[in-house]
Formats: structure tokens, sequence, C-alpha cells
């Protein structure tokens, strides 16, 4: 068995977390949370990359190089493209690569417009609400496999 590689995806908008409505997101800021991520594959000898992006094209050309250059797995925060682009879910569906679905937030208590995801029923799992534990308990899941 090779060495186990993850990508980690965030979407629009992560990029201002630690000062973006903490009260839903939390004070981590993105590169706190892609650091500790970084620090446990180090550790674990997996190879792991973390990618950001405020847009939906950059986001789906970035999941089709992995038709190439393939991961074992994706962790992704669609952030808003949650609840709005077919377009990433089928660039996901068309390079076959299992992934994970994190929120920081628990989107079901919140506006009924992010009650509704494209990407759950085909994801492996969901986890929302944890804040940054649930990128690490992705990461955790992953690893383990
Ligand atoms: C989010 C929840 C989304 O509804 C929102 O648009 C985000 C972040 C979360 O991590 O809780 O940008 O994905």
């Amino acid at each position: 068995m090779g060495t186990k590689s993850i990508l980690v995806i965030h979407g629009p908008n992560l990029n201002m977390l630690g000062t973006r409505e903490p009260q839903h997101y939390g004070s981590q800021t993105l590169a706190d949370i892609d650091q500790r991520l970084q620090a446990l594959a180090r550790a674990d000898q997996v190879r792991l990359e973390t990618f950001q992006s405020n847009a939906e094209a950059e986001i789906i050309e970035k999941i089709h190089a992995l038709s190439v250059n393939r991961v074992d797995y994706i962790i992704i925060n669609p952030a808003a493209f949650t609840h709005t682009s077919i377009a990433i879910r089928d660039a996901i569906s068309a390079v076959k690569v299992p992934f994970i679905e994190v929120h920081l937030s628990n989107v079901h208590a919140r506006e009924s417009f992010r009650h509704h995801s494209y990407f759950s029923d085909i994801a492996t799992a969901v986890i929302c609400g944890l804040g940054a534990e649930g990128y690490f308990a992705a990461y955790r899941y992953i690893q383990q496999l």
C-alpha cells in the first residue's frame, strides 16, 4: 500500500475565518486549521494538500486535476456552494474520489436555505456543527481506513 493522500478543499469566504461571524465559525483562522492538518499528516506520513478558492471554476478545475494526480480522499467544505453548486457535485462524481463534507456550523440550526446540500447524498459522511474539529474528525476517519 502506498502513502495515503488527501485533498482538503475550502470554499468561498473561508479565507475570512477568524474574523468572519465568529459566533458561527469560531476564532481559528484558515491558516490555523490548515497548519494543524499538515502537522497531523506529517506525523502520520500522509500526503495532504489544502486548497481554498472563492471561485467555483477554480474548485472545479482543482477537482478535475485529480483525474491525473489522484488522491485517496477529499475533505470538502463547499461553504455557500454547498447550497448552489450542481457543477462542483458533478466534478466530484466525474473523478470518482470519495469525500467527506464538513461544515463548521450546524447548518440545520440556521436559515432554511442552508438545510439543503448538493453533496450530502453522495458523501461518505457529513460533519457539521463541530467547528474546526470537524476537519480533524474527517482526517482521523480517513487516516485509519
Ligand atoms: C459553512 C455553512 C454554509 O452555509 C456557509 O455558506 C459557509 C460555511 C460552514 O462551514 O458552516 O460559508 O459551510
